[in-house]
């Protein structure tokens, strides 16, 4: 039997550098793909064995995890390949159980690659904690007290978050909001800004919220309610942008109305965002964050206008196709599982990410390219035919063909979907039943 250096000696003319190892990653067999992302340096030798091993988790883990634990989900882990993202390569894990995600967003990122850039940015950088007084009793003066003692509120902030502040983060500043209540009482709710460094920060910051409760209680002689950090994360928002240059008019018009059509209507805006968050999700869900918070905050802003609108907008400027992607995601690389869960940690790796923000940054290219490959699918050819084709395999599953009739009923069916446009789990049973019967051939 071949050894693992024997195989890794096969592979190696292949990899020259990051960009050519990754040619043709889709065709490779999963042990190639180990290979190939050890001989790229993105993996150890015995991270390598880990996933030869198909990752074995331990039991006890769930444990520390969750409650009541009975076992693991698990979901398929693929790499997107070819981003290039301000410059640099990445390869980039996904979580994800739909079929066509990786596929499209790998074949996008290409084309991307080959024709323009991606280009991402962080503004801001504080989380919101909310502290709530639901009635207040003198809302002037309650609002000017906080505010007479903002400097030794944020003191107290800081000791109770001082890990952050050593890590060179912390608490920045208190701001008082006051809303209308339907009853025609005052509302008084207190945003607490931090600097979460590369945590998501959410345990921080409720402790803080909550720690600052007597406090605030005692200089207000008001009664805090609730204290919880916000999702709507507006003061932190992580901005991606695609440049395609000189597009081909046509292509490009099509994708620019097609964006049109999502910032107009939020029913086309609700699924073009769930195209971008298929990118989004299966990032955060690979690297171990939490993808309701940051699920809960994107939609959240799109709202911000009174109206759901789409998280992305492409548009023609001269002869380029310009896409934006602006949002809250806010996401750790320590903290929370970031650090435990052996996948996401090892994810966190392949992806070569230095910070919570390159993270987020990250997340949100896969989710704008993952967007234009949609619109770019929907406003020519449609998705039916790309998603069929890859779904030909679940189909081929599904009918229950062995390993061994796999390859030949998928290819029946890619030739039906060409003939007849459209297959289902029907005809997959009807190939096999005739392939069994040696019927066709
Ligand atoms: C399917 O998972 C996602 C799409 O519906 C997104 C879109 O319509 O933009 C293709």
């Amino acid at each position: 039997m071949e050894t693992q250096k024997e195989n890794l000696n096969r592979n190696l003319h292949i990899a020259k550098d990051a960009s050519s190892s990754l040619e043709g990653f889709s065709k490779l067999s999963r042990e190639e793909r180990y290979q190939r992302l050890f001989q790229m340096g993105l993996i150890s030798e015995v991270e390598l064995q880990f996933l030869q091993k198909e990752m074995p988790m331990d039991p006890g883990l769930a444990d520390h995890f969750i409650e009541n634990a009975i076992g693991y989900y698990k979901l398929p882990v693929g790499v997107a390949v070819h981003f290039k993202i301000n410059g640099k390569e990445k390869v980039i894990p996904m979580a994800v159980e739909e079929t066509s995600i990786i596929a499209a967003a790998s074949k996008t990122a290409k084309w991307v690659k080959t024709h323009g850039e991606i280009l991402t940015r962080t503004i801001g950088k504080e989380i919101i904690g909310q502290i709530q007084i639901a009635k207040a009793l003198k809302p002037e003066m309650t609002v000017e007290r906080i505010l007479a003692h903002r400097e030794r509120l944020i003191e107290k902030a800081n000791q109770i978050a001082h890990g952050m502040v050593k890590r060179g983060g912390g608490v920045k500043d208190i701001i008082p909001r006051k809303l209308d209540r339907p009853d025609g009482a005052t509302m008084i709710v207190f945003h607490v800004l931090m600097d979460p460094c590369d945590a998501m920060g959410a345990n921080v910051i409720n402790q803080v919220c909550e720690g600052l409760k007597p406090l605030i209680e005692e200089l207000t002689e008001e009664t805090v309610t609730m204290c919880i950090l916000s999702n709507l994360v507006d003061t932190k928002l992580t901005e991606a942008k695609v440049v395609i240059r000189n597009i081909d008019p046509e292509v490009g018009k099509g994708i620019e109305e097609a964006s049109l059509f999502s910032q107009v209507d939020p029913y086309r805006a609700a699924t073009n965002n769930k195209g971008v968050m298929n990118g989004v999700d299966a990032v955060l869900l690979a690297t171990g964050n939490d993808w309701r918070a940051v699920e809960a905050g994107m939609h959240a802003f799109c709202a911000r206008d009174g109206r759901y609108g789409s998280l992305t907008k492409w548009q023609m400027q001269g002869n380029d196709l310009i896409g934006i992607l602006r949002a809250p995601i806010v996401v750790g690389t320590v903290g929370g599982v970031t650090q435990l869960h052996p996948m996401a940690k090892l994810a966190l790796k392949i992806m070569k990410v230095n910070s919570a923000e390159e993270l987020a940054q990250v997340a949100a290219a896969v989710g704008l390219v993952q967007n234009l490959g949609a619109l770019k699918a929907l406003s020519s050819v449609g998705i039916v035919q790309g998603h069929m084709r890859l779904h030909a395999g679940n189909l081929a599953l599904q009918a229950g063909a062995t390993p061994q009739e796999m390859p030949i009923v998928q290819n029946i069916l890619q030739k039906l979907l060409d003939s007849q446009k459209k297959i289902s789990v029907q005809d997959a049973q009807d190939v096999l039943e005739k392939l069994r019967d040696k019927t066709i051939f």
